[in-house]
């Protein structure tokens, strides 16, 4: 017996619109794997970035995030990769002056921005305030999670110091205090799997402190 008609004239249509889609595809160069061409979802797009004050250029593929644009394209390892999931704080790094989770970014997100990582705040011989403070103060301890901490407690006072609240801040009319309350809850984002959060607390005071 026949297939009933309504079923026929959906086969036929559904062979004709695939063979629409493999003709347009192979004209837009956006076929699949048989023809050999780039996946879709596999684009690639040019980004213009100042990183660290050099102008950069870099070719990454959409979906690459800032953090491994930063990692993997240009070799700026200092930014660290904990969970790539925005929950340690590990890849803080700052884009036109405000931290950011690095790992939950796309690259292509930062066209014409200004990036500042780790390798850009100081060096062994000119340290930057909260590099030198983190050292004599013990704040770390195998140093993985350091370069964050110190990207986000350099933003930290900054943002105290611009009267933005926290959720701990009690006074949203009055200058807020830099207090042990405010910075812990502000670093909350960065996590220290060692454990040297007194140590950092004291570092971050210690800068706040010497910069008043
Ligand atoms: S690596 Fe980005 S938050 Fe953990
Ligand atoms: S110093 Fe080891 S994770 Fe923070």
């Amino acid at each position: 017996m026949p297939p009933p008609i309504e079923f026929q004239v959906r086969r036929r249509t559904l062979l004709a619109g695939s063979a629409a889609a493999a003709v347009s595809a192979g004209f837009t160069g956006k076929a699949g794997a048989q023809s050999g061409a780039t996946p879709a979802g596999s684009e690639t797009t040019t980004v213009s970035l100042t990183v660290n004050g050099e102008a950069r250029e870099v070719t990454v593929d959409n979906r690459t995030t800032l953090l491994d644009a930063l990692r993997e394209h240009l070799q700026l390892t200092g930014t660290k990769k904990g969970c790539d999931h925005g929950q340690c704080g590990a890849c803080t790094c700052s884009v036109n002056g405000n931290r950011v989770n690095s790992c939950l970014s796309l690259a292509v997100m930062h066209d014409g921005d200004e990036i500042e990582t780790i390798e850009g705040i100081g060096t062994p011989e000119a340290m930057d305030p909260m590099q030198t403070a983190f050292v004599e103060n013990d704040g770390f301890q195998c140093g993985y999670c350091t370069p964050g901490q110190i990207q986000s407690a350099r933003s930290v006072i900054e943002e105290i110091r611009a009267g933005i609240p926290s959720h701990v801040t009690g006074d949203l009319t009055a200058e807020i205090a830099i207090t042990d309350e405010e910075i812990r809850e502000r670093m909350s984002g960065n996590i220290c799997r060692c454990g040297a959060y007194s140590n950092i607390l004291a570092a971050i005071t210690q800068v706040a402190e010497e910069s008043a």
